[in-house]
């Protein structure tokens, strides 16, 4: 496959974290370890716009049991790299989650804010159950409590982008997860 790769923004780049070929082979993992687990029911994939795209699209492929996608817009960032803590709804997903059984699929999770309101927002929302699926987890950030069942890469705590995850929008198309250098975020509020 030929897509953006480090070498086309090298100079940004300060070093790769997870390659593409570890992306997609944890995604093939875990995707076969849930198409065991929802063999018997139905599964509604929801994905955090916009970082997580990437991940929802390539682990619905990896999947061998029929899935529906939906997603939901949040807003807990700015252009800089620190969570804000407030959440809040800017598109909500289009499917009525009462008695389904949810999976959301997340590119990373940091301090858990937001993965611990969407949960509590879906269980809210009168879903059969509620798991999760984060490609990146990021343990030393943890400020909230939240139960990952699938998990990808555990990550050093240092901002990352590619494969969805964006430095002010860009670098989403990148093909593996990277760090940035740390002149290219300076004028942020890292
Ligand atoms: P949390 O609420 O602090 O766990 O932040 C979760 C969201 O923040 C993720 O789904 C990402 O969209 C974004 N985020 C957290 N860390 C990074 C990073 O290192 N690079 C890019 N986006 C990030
Ligand atoms: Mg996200």
């Amino acid at each position: 496959m030929v897509g953006m790769q480090i070498a086309d923004v090298r100079d940004e780049i300060d070093h790769e974290l997870v390659s593409s070929t570890q992306i997609h082979d944890k995604i093939a993992e875990v995707a076969a370890q849930v198409s065991k687990d929802y063999a018997d029911g139905d599964v509604l994939l929801v994905a955090v716009l916009k970082g997580a795209v990437n991940t929802l699209a390539a682990f619905s492929q990896a999947l061998s049991i029929p899935a529906q996608l939906d997603f939901m817009s949040l807003s807990s960032y700015g252009a800089g790299t620190v969570s804000s803590g407030t959440i809040t709804v800017r598109q909500d997903l289009s499917a009525d989650v009462t008695g389904r059984n949810v999976l959301i699929v997340e590119d990373i999770v940091d301090s858990g804010r937001t993965l611990s309101w969407l949960v509590a927002e879906l269980k809210g929302r009168g879903a059969a159950s509620v798991e999760v699926f984060a490609l990146l987890e990021k343990p030393s950030r943890r400020e909230v409590e939240v139960d990952v069942k699938y998990k990808g890469y555990d990550i050093p705590d240092e901002f990352v982008v590619g494969f969805g995850l964006d430095y002010d929008e860009r670098f989403r198309n990148l093909d593996s997860i990277a760090v940035l250098k740390s002149e290219v975020y300076q004028g942020g509020q890292a």
